[in-house]
């Protein structure tokens, strides 16, 4: 009889003792140990208020008031501009959250924009689920090619617009340290595709998973992290003449706390608050993750998720930078290009010319290292010659080991000791 894996993380990879998945982008056992210190303290915390005829009680279909009051001063000081609480809706995170808009606001008639490349498991399911239709907007240095947008928007079908159903078409981005490139938006691609937006009707959302996760330091204090850049929300300004509320920011505490947690958030116009209300989900189910809000709600007002950011901030700043170092070290010369990103958890990684992503992972897999494959983030199937790397999972050492190897397999087929 074949023996069972310990359970579904040792059987997928990420818990196994053997491998060393660079394709994982949560955070990894050392970090999530910090976390459940943390919310350990919250829950008690809150066990302790006896305020348990509202915490374990259906919640307002936003959120609890206390959570959204203390989720919008922690977000205040982590991006460094204002939050403000009424735009707040807590949600079962980022997924959840962009599920919930396509399912309210798209249909058969309208389509769906999305970044090439892009988060590839939205894509892929989205494009699955057949129920709208999916086009690609390609990459630039800065952010998506809005002249091809407008392109493509200029085109879209007439569509009756009603109270229900205000958008012509959703354009999905992530234009703060970008899944996959971990490039962020330019003021001025942030300000276009606002003014794009409000013109030809459309819903933007934006997952703003990894915002606070900027490794970028004042030249003068080196312990001190600047801010990421604006998020496309902000730009989205209520005090515009022509403001209508086309941006929804959707956030997460996956990548900074831990994804079990399925907790997230939206700052949302309120027009399209009031049409989320009003499904079964939000409705029936009166809000989501009241109680793990709760809790959280806790552990921001204690400051320790302002502490452990700070932390993860470090270590990530260092894993990233060692890794890049690296790689250019060790394969730079021989054409494998990075553009260094200012935050998040991903690298991405153009292969020399001639050396295809599939054919580095079969060669890094016999020494079980993996790592995600370009192709995959793409729509179209283009970026055969790009690879994904986290630095999220593990720690340094271990992060290097796969790292090492993942340079032996470029190296071996660049240079053709290898064919495949
Ligand atoms: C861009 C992006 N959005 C959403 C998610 C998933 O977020 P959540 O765990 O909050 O559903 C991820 C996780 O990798 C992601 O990279």
């Amino acid at each position: 009889m074949q023996s069972r894996p310990l359970n579904q993380y040792e059987e997928g990879g990420i818990l196994h003792p053997e491998q060393i998945c660079l394709n994982v982008g949560s955070p990894g056992p050392d970090l999530l140990h910090l976390v459940a210190g943390y919310i350990e303290k919250g829950a008690i915390a809150l066990t302790k208020k006896y305020r348990h005829e509202e915490t374990l009680q259906y919640s307002p279909l936003r959120g609890s008031y206390l959570v959204r009051e203390e989720l919008a001063k922690f977000l205040t000081r982590q991006y460094g501009q204002k939050v403000d609480k009424n735009d707040l809706f807590i949600t079962c995170g980022a997924t959840a959250g962009i599920q919930l808009l396509i399912d309210v606001f798209m249909d058969g008639d309208r389509i769906v924009f999305v970044e090439n490349p892009t988060y590839m498991i939205f894509a892929r399911h989205l494009r699955k689920s057949g129920k709208v239709s999916l086009s690609h907007v390609n990459m630039e240095q800065d952010g998506i090619d809005l002249d091809d947008l407008e392109k493509q928007v200029q085109g879209l079908p007439k569509l009756e617009l009603t109270p229900e159903k205000p958008f012509r078409a959703l354009v999905y981005v992530i234009s703060t340290h970008h899944n996959p490139t971990g490039c962020c938006y330019s003021e001025v691609k942030s300000r276009r595709l606002i003014s794009l937006a409000r013109k030809h009707k459309l819903l933007v959302v934006c997952d703003d998973v990894y915002n606070t996760l900027n490794y970028q330091v004042d030249p003068t204090e080196p312990e001190k992290f600047l801010f990421s850049s604006q998020r496309l929300f902000a730009y989205d300004d209520k005090n515009d003449l022509d403001y209508e509320g086309n941006v929804v920011s959707n956030g997460s505490f996956s990548k900074i706390a831990a994804p079990s947690l399925r907790l997230g958030w939206f700052e949302i116009p309120d027009h399209v608050a009031k049409r989320l209300e009003d499904t079964f989900l939000v409705e029936s189910g009166s809000g989501m993750s009241a109680f793990i809000s709760s809790i959280m709600g806790e552990v921001l007002a204690s400051g320790d998720m302002d502490g452990h950011l700070q932390y993860l901030r470090k270590v990530y700043k260092k894993r990233m930078e060692t890794t890049i170092s690296t790689i250019e070290k060790r394969v730079g010369g021989l054409g494998v290009k990075i553009r260094p990103p200012k935050g998040g958890v991903f690298i991405w990684i153009q292969l020399p010319q001639g050396v295809d992503a599939a054919h580095v992972l079969q060669l890094a897999w016999k020494s079980k290292v993996r790592f995600l494959c370009g192709e995959t983030t793409s729509v179209v199937g283009d970026f055969k010659n790009f690879i994904r790397v986290s630095i999220s999972f593990y720690p340094l050492r271990q992060l290097l080991l796969g790292v090492e190897c993942l340079c032996t397999a470029i190296q071996k087929l660049a240079t053709k000791q290898v064919t495949l």
